[in-house]
C-alpha cells in the first residue's frame, strides 16, 4: 500500500505572517483529527522559514516550489537544493505547469533540477500534464509519458525511488474543471506502465502518483478512493485551513 500524500501548493500567495498563521491552523486541525496521510505545505521561498517554525513538533512537512540546479555560486536570484535542505524542507516541486508554461522552463533544465533535488536529499514532486489542445487532439498520453521519460530516464532505480510524480492537466489548473477520476486514474496507470519499463516493477509500484487540478473538498474523496491516485496536489483550496483540512481524509 502506498501512503497517500496531500500537498498544498500555495503558489505566490501568503507572506511570512499570513503563512505562519495558516500553517499553525492546519497543524492544529490535523493534531485534533489525525490522518494516515503525509501532509506537505509548499509556500513561497520567503514564507518557508515561518512555516517551518509553525509546523515544528507536528507531522506536517514543508516543501519548496522550485530550486536551481547548481548547489551554490554566481546565480543571482536563485535558491539551491542545499539551502532548502538546510532550512528543513523535505520536498520540492520540479516542473510545475506554471514554471513550464508561464516562466518557460524546458525539459533540459528540469532534468537537472530533478537531479539537484535528489542529490540534496529532497523528495522531488515532479509535475507533468497536457494542455487542453493536446488532450482534445488525443495526444495527452504521449505528451505526459514524454515529459516523464525526458527527465526521469537515466536515473538509477534507487534514485528514482525517492521521486513523487504529480499529474496536473494544465486545463484543470485554477479553472474549476477537475479531470474525472476515470481520466486521472487512466493517466496514472499509463505513467506507471512507463515507470515499470524504465525502473522495474518494484520501483514503479512504490512511486506515489498524485493528481492536481481544481481539487476541492467535494471532489477529493472520490479521487482518493481510486487505487491509482496516491494523493493530491492542491492549489487554491490549500489557501484556507478549512478547505485544505476538508480535503484530508481522517
Ligand atoms: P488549483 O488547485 O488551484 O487548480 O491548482 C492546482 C495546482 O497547480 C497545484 O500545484
Amino acid at each position: 500500500m502506498r501512503r497517500k500524500i496531500i500537498a498544498g501548493n500555495w503558489k505566490m500567495n501568503k507572506d511570512h505572517r499570513e503563512g505562519a498563521a495558516l500553517a499553525k491552523e492546519i497543524a492544529a486541525g490535523l493534531a485534533a483529527a489525525r490522518t494516515s496521510c503525509e501532509i506537505v505545505l509548499i509556500p513561497p521561498f520567503t514564507t518557508l522559514p515561518a512555516v517551518i517554525d509553525a509546523i515544528h513538533g507536528s507531522a506536517v512537512k514543508a516543501g519548496a516550489q522550485d530550486l536551481y540546479f547548481e548547489d551554490e555560486g554566481a546565480f543571482t536570484g536563485e535558491i539551491s537544493g542545499r539551502m532548502l535542505r538546510a532550512l528543513g524542507c523535505t520536498h520540492v516541486l520540479v516542473g510545475h505547469s506554471e514554471r513550464r508554461h508561464v516562466i518557460g522552463e524546458g525539459g533540459a533544465d528540469l532534468s537537472k533540477k530533478l537531479r539537484a533535488a535528489l542529490r540534496n536529499n529532497l523528495r522531488p514532486i515532479f509535475c507533468v500534464g497536457e494542455l487542453l489542445g493536446e488532450r482534445e487532439s488525443g495526444r495527452a498520453f504521449d505528451v505526459v509519458t514524454g515529459q516523464v521519460r525526458e527527465c526521469c530516464e537515466g536515473l538509477e532505480p534507487e534514485e528514482f525511488s525517492r521521486v513523487v510524480i504529480a499529474y496536473e492537466p494544465v486545463w484543470a489548473i485554477g479553472t474549476g474543471k477537475t479531470a474525472t477520476t476515470r481520466d486521472a486514474s487512466d493517466m496514472h496507470g499509463i505513467i506507471r506502465i512507463l515507470l515499470k519499463e524504465l525502473f522495474g516493477t518494484a520501483a514503479a509500484d512504490q512511486t506515489p502518483i498524485l493528481y492536481g487540478g481544481s481539487v476541492k473538498p467535494e471532489s477529493a474523496a472520490d479521487l482518493l478512493a481510486d487505487v491509482e491516485i496516491d494523493g493530491l496536489l492542491v492549489g487554491g483550496a490549500s489557501l484556507k485551513a478549512e478547505s485544505f483540512l476538508g480535503i484530508i481524509p481522517r
